[in-house]
């Protein structure tokens, strides 16, 4: 199993002997991820940040593990009821609240696929598990919670930011292969 988690769509697909045989994509990405920071700030802290302030609390953050030791951080925005710029210091534990919904949403698509995966292929998907690409896949604990979750070795890919473009160059690499993939019989 492939999960691609982009910035604006997640591909989640199992493939097997070159062929997809089951996929799903979900509208969730990490540019959601930056818009329910965003928003939780606003609801609960009356700041307004900007989307790289978000982009930055998500990539240092991630998804603190609960009951862990995490340090605190400090971020600015402009307050929504005075618009005078202001610094506030979050719990990495609230941003672990904010991304709740999205990354229960997409652990759920996941599972669906699972589920809905031919059962001859269950004893591969139990030795070679789960792959994380695209940006996403760097979001701190996410391969942990997902382990948790689905009871599967879940791994990182090398380098996930470039692993579409370098996978999509191997098999130009392998024209063969791709005429295989891409030809349905
Ligand atoms: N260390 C990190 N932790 C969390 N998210 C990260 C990290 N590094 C990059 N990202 C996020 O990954 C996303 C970009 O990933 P990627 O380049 O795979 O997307 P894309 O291929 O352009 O998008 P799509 O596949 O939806 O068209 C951005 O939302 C970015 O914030
Ligand atoms: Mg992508």
């Amino acid at each position: 199993m492939i999960v691609d988690i982009g910035g604006g769509t997640t591909e989640i697909a199992v493939i097997s002997l070159s062929g997809i045989v089951q996929a799903k994509s979900v509208r969730i990405g990490g540019d959601k991820l930056d818009e329910v920071i965003i928003q939780y700030i606003k609801r609960k802290h009356n700041l307004s940040i900007g989307t790289g302030v978000a982009e930055v609390i998500k990539m240092t953050l991630g998804l603190p593990i609960e009951g862990a030791e995490a340090p605190k951080f400090e971020i600015k925005g402009s307050n929504l009821i005075t618009g005078i710029p202001a610094t506030l210091t979050i719990d990495p534990h609230e941003i672990r609240e904010a991304l709740n919904e999205p990354i229960s949403l997409l652990i759920e698509a996941i599972k669906h696929v699972l589920e809905t995966t031919p059962p001859e292929l269950s004893a591969d998907l139990v030795d070679k598990g789960i792959v994380l690409a695209g940006g996403g896949a760097l979001l701190k604990n996410l391969d942990i919670l997902l382990r948790e979750e689905t009871h599967l070795p879940v791994i990182i890919a090398d380098d996930p930011l470039t692993c579409v473009v370098r996978g999509a160059g191997k098999v130009l690499d392998e024209i063969k292969l791709l005429r295989e993939v891409t030809i349905q019989s």
